[in-house]
């Protein structure tokens, strides 16, 4: 073997992953678990059960990673780990196995910022050359930035309060989607894009969030209340109890996903007109890259494929399995760093988990 080879380890929210790679991002082996089931029964996530089950799960879902690769622990050339942002409680699960891993088997230790992570994926599987625009949506994030090195970041715009995903998950639990049959093992943003596809959104009308402020950031949380009084509306004037709402739900359900489409839609554009005026994006094939598990939403990527096409960009994003937590985005990241030679730290150098 003369490819380095990686572990990428994971465990900044509810995913416990690990992933071996060899330096072309070839995956060797890979192991996730998921507690989203356990989160979705007791309708979001409660830090000590995410970290206990971390707990339960780090050293199986590591160690089937290594199985499954054929790769001992003494062929790594390095471990990488995400350090932030996230839970903390989760996060401390991963970083305090690494330790223990890096000083046991004397390898080489790369921290990871989770963020950092999703945004260079896509160059596993797409030759995407920096400088690129990236859009990131998920249940714990919203950013737009410029990528333009390893670690070289230019944020344009996040959210000032909070993520699209948490959005779509709280409407869903404020409709009690769980308990509609097509819903009861679907994600909240999943569940909301399934039902809009039977709604008609033009019946319900919602505000799309900052159209007074000319800046790149993202908010959810005035579309939420939002939608929100126009389901205890709906309740009341049909005199039925809270969360059994019916009638209208798929349209509730479009018109939702529509108005967090058109804002992310238009704060996109804008980062794309900013950086064509300012020289910030490649002259030839300039990109904007797409991930989060927001990004696997169809209607979200039409709405953003209109705003590249009329912009002249490309639209790329990561295969779907991808777009979301795992150990792979993390040891490509690591291959990233490893490659340029940036912060890899000795075995033996203690890292405490930072939170933001
Ligand atoms: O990236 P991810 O797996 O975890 C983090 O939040 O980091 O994203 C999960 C989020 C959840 O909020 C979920 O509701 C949302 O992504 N999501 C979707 C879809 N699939 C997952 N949102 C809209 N449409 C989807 N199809
Ligand atoms: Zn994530």
């Amino acid at each position: 073997l003369c490819s380095r080879l990686l572990l990428g380890i994971e465990t900044s929210c509810d995913d416990t992953g690990a992933a071996v790679l060899d330096e072309t991002g070839a995956i060797l082996g890979e192991s996730l678990h998921s507690q989203k089931e356990v989160h979705l029964r007791t309708g979001g996530i409660i830090p000590n059960v995410a970290q206990h089950l971390h707990r339960e799960n780090i050293e199986r879902v590591v160690h089937e990673a290594l199985e499954r690769s054929g790769v001992e622990p003494s062929q790594l050339s390095a471990v990488a780990t995400t350090v932030k942002p996230g839970l903390a409680l989760s996060l401390g699960v991963g970083l305090g196995f690494s330790q223990w891993f890096v000083r046991q088997h004397k390898k080489p230790f790369i921290p990871i910022h989770h963020m950092e992570a999703h945004a260079l994926t896509v160059r596993m599987f797409h030759p995407v050359a920096f400088p690129f625009l990236v859009l990131l949506i998920s249940g714990g994030h919203s950013l737009l930035a410029v990528a333009r090195g390893v670690d070289d970041f230019l944020l344009l715009g996040h959210s000032l309060d909070e993520a699209p995903g948490e959005t779509l998950d709280k409407v869903a639990r404020r409709l009690s989607l769980i308990k509609h049959p097509q819903c009861s093992t679907l994600s909240g943003g999943q569940a909301i894009e399934l039902l809009a596809k039977d709604g008609d959104r033009m019946k319900v009308s919602f505000t799309t969030p900052m159209g007074q402020i000319y800046d790149c950031c993202f908010s959810f949380a005035g579309l939420r209340n939002e939608v929100t009084r126009t389901i205890m509306k709906k309740e009341a004037e049909e005199g039925i109890e809270q969360g059994t709402l019916l009638s209208c739900v798929n349209d509730i359900a479009a018109a939702t996903q529509h108005t967090v489409a058109a804002h992310l839609a238009k704060r996109t554009h804008r980062a794309i007109l900013f950086c064509q005026a300012n020289g910030l994006l490649p002259l030839s094939s300039p990109t904007l890259v797409l991930s989060g598990g927001v990004a696997s939403n169809t209607y979200i990527q039409k709405a953003l494929t209109i705003i590249t096409e009329t912009t002249g960009l490309r639209l790329l994003c990561p295969p779907a399995k991808f777009c979301t937590d795992n150990g792979v985005m993390i040891a490509w990241n690591g291959i990233e760093r490893l490659r340029e030679g940036i912060g890899i730290l000795p075995p033996n150098v203690g890292v405490f988990y930072e939170p933001k």
